[in-house]
């Protein structure tokens, strides 16, 4: 099978930005419409809000710098913010160093083989840093800022990019497009070794950090590691395949995007666009049929099923019924089974970023990653113990999902995803609960829950007890979906909610919610951005992704699909204010080389380093002035990072830090 491919970026249009009008068919009240009516009234919340709601994990020395910080209604950023742009290469802030910390098929073991793009092997990659790199997060060894794991999700793959020899130019229709040949299946076996994530011990020594290579906790997991299915759907018979009479075990894990780590230390990753791995047709009239248009299984962007039955659904038609979840790694024991978490719901699963509430619960917030779909909560039962870190090891396997109903009263509600409550009756298709979770989204459906302008990462703060939810755009949103006072039809930019649970309790079940930041150029009045006028022309941005919140409470925000028509900017890192009069200021902090996208960011609990992932760089760059053409492994638009003629564009983490020491940005 020959694919060809216009000058929008392989795999990216096809997956992350899920073209397409949604899988959603149902009739909700749009977030457009709520945002519309919700403007249209008086008396907001209040946006400067104090340091009231403290969540038991936010330390007494980070609360007094973030009021130090948010004093006088002034920025709680203090550096010189970057000029937006594009070139070849990545740019930080001035005083900043940003350095390549592990690059696409670095070693990661003693026994790792260097890196060899031409001569790249399944074997090689799954001892190397694995592609595209995209939710990053720091677990500190012995309580230290500069010595701990660094753990990267490895969220897909481009053979344009990866595999030399591959790729022809044709000229269809008077435009130029990729032609790729087929993969060979040792290709699709190293796509499978360069996807999941990594477990990687750093240290920082003399200011700068190394990879720990002889780490005795290092390890890869790929499309290929065993993985445990846990929680309430374990063992259902949907979950069964010919390899798995079961429905307890999997083969591997695909397309992690954002993820988390918890408070007892162990790696999450999310599985988002699991659809695009599965190719085949399913029997006439299968069980499985609506939850799999859902879903948009199959999309077959990936030819894993030419060679892996699991992936053809004529075969193994219950496989996709085992992707799409929350995995739980515990990076301690690097032998042990990664657990595929069934209580917190299957979906497009961006990211799983997590909180201790008040009475010692845990709080994971979940967005589904597609047009119109929704955000979600996953509440434990159980608590938190800090000083038993095997107590907490399988607090995900019970516990409460909840998905969010936006009212145009300003107030969310939270509205438990329970087989037996409400519509999720054995009348509607849910016999149990195993089967509310593995068609979560239809579940949602029927509770009414608020369709969304695509929900990426979902971040509570502990220091000021709120929430971000990056809604990332939604071209597909009609002028019957809006109003005036919401004037963008197609939220092309996207925008940020921020919500506030009641009591400052993330276990509430109700909460006040406001619009933080709707994106775009504020200095076109038609796309209706909402930044602060303190905001200058490098500061604004479109398509919030990822986020982080740092030490000190402070937001920061990474963006993914600006360029040359959206923005005329790359992706980067934006410093973003939420509280006082600065609320809604932003700056540019760093920005990526051209093609990419930005990914991470995750800050050491000292606040001194931010790690960036830079995903896809050169995938794509023909639209930007001054590179006019298609970008594929022979002809890059940028050789980043290393900028050699023998090695191709390599998705990289960087490590930012101050010189000569210090907090970032402040
Ligand atoms: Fe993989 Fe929704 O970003
Ligand atoms: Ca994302
Ligand atoms: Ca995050
Ligand atoms: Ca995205």
């Amino acid at each position: 099978m020959i694919k060809d491919h216009d000058s929008s970026p392989f795999r990216t249009s096809l997956l992350e930005e899920n073209e397409g009008p949604g899988t959603n068919p149902t009739a909700n009240p749009t977030m457009g419409e709520i945002i519309s009516r919700r403007f249209s009234r008086r008396g907001f919340l209040q946006g400067s809000l104090a340091v009231t709601a403290i969540a038991a994990t936010v330390s007494p020395i980070a609360l007094l710098t973030a009021e130090k910080v948010h004093a006088e209604g002034q920025s709680a950023f203090n550096f010189e913010e970057l000029e937006a742009g594009v070139d070849e290469r990545h740019h930080v802030a001035e005083g900043y160093d940003a350095d390549i910390l592990l690059r696409w098929g670095d070693p990661l073991f003693p026994d790792s083989p260097e890196f060899d793009p031409t001569r790249q092997t399944a074997a090689a990659q799954a001892r190397q840093f694995g592609y595209n790199n995209d939710y990053v997060g720091f677990i500190p060894l012995d309580g230290a800022a500069d010595h701990g794991l660094l753990v990267v999700n490895h969220e897909y793959t481009n053979p344009h990019l990866m595999f030399p020899g591959i790729v022809s130019v044709v000229e269809k229709e008077g435009k130029k497009k990729l032609e790729l040949k087929p993969l060979t299946k040792e290709q699709v076996d190293v796509e499978m070794a360069a996807h999941g994530g990594t477990i990687v011990e750093i240290r920082k020594d003399a200011g700068k950090w190394q990879v720990v290579r002889e780490g005795k906790l290092n390890r890869r997991i790929t499309a290929n590691t065993e993985i445990e299915i846990t929680g309430p759907a374990a063992g259902s018979d949907r979950l069964k395949t010919s390899a798995d009479p079961t429905g307890t075990k999997v083969v591997g894990t695909v397309n992690n995007c954002a993820g988390g780590v918890t408070p007892w230390g162990t790696y999450v990753m999310a599985e988002e666009n699991m659809n695009g791995y599965f190719s085949g047709e399913l029997a006439a009239g299968h069980k499985e049929a609506a939850n799999y248009k859902r879903m948009g299984i199959p999309e077959g962007a990936y030819e894993w099923a030419a060679h892996y039955d699991r992936f053809d659904l004529s075969k193994e038609p219950n496989e996709p019924n085992r992707f799409g979840w929350v995995v739980e790694v515990d990076v301690d024991d690097p032998t042990s089974t990664p657990k595929k978490r069934t209580a917190l719901g299957r979906f497009k699963h961006e990211g799983a970023e997590s909180i201790v509430a008040k009475d010692g619960r845990v709080v994971f917030y979940l967005g589904d990653d597609e047009r119109f779909d929704y955000v979600y909560k996953f509440v434990t039962s159980g608590k938190f113990n800090p000083n038993d870190r095997a107590a907490n090891m399988d607090l995900l396997d019970s516990g409460t999902l909840y998905v969010a109903k936006f009212d145009a009263d300003g107030s969310v509600a939270w509205l438990p995803l329970v087989h037996g409550q409400g519509a999720l009756t054995a009348e509607n298709g849910f016999a149990s609960q195993a089967d509310v979770l593995i068609e979560t989204r239809r579940a949602a459906d029927l509770l009414g829950a608020t369709k969304m302008d695509r929900p990426e990462d979902v971040q509570p703060n502990g220091t000021n007890g709120k929430v971000y939810v990056m809604l990332t755009n939604n071209t597909k949103r009609k002028l019957d979906q809006v109003d005036a006072a919401n004037p963008r039809e197609e939220n092309v930019f996207g925008h940020i909610i921020e919500i506030a649970e009641d009591g400052g309790d993330f276990t509430a079940t109700k909460g006040k919610w406001e619009v933080l930041l709707k994106c775009g150029d504020p200095s076109i009045a038609e796309v209706g951005a909402s930044f602060s006028t303190a905001t200058t022309a490098n500061g604004w941005f479109g398509m919030p992704d990822n986020c982080a919140i740092d030490s000190v409470g402070r937001l920061w925000v990474a963006t993914d699909g600006q360029g040359p028509k959206a923005t005329g900017r790359t992706d980067g890192l934006w410093a973003v204010d939420t509280e006082g009069e600065a609320r809604a200021t932003s700056k540019l902090f760093f920005r990526v080389p051209v093609g990419a996208e930005m990914c991470g960011p995750q800050f050491t609990p000292d606040a001194e380093t931010a790690f960036v992932a830079v995903q896809h760089p050169g995938d794509g760059g023909d639209d930007w002035e001054g590179f006019g053409r298609l970008s594929y492994y022979e002809d890059l638009s940028t050789r980043w990072p290393d900028f050699r003629d023998d090695m191709p564009v390599r998705p990289s983490v960087v490590a930012i830090t101050k010189q000569g020491g210090g907090k970032i940005g402040v």
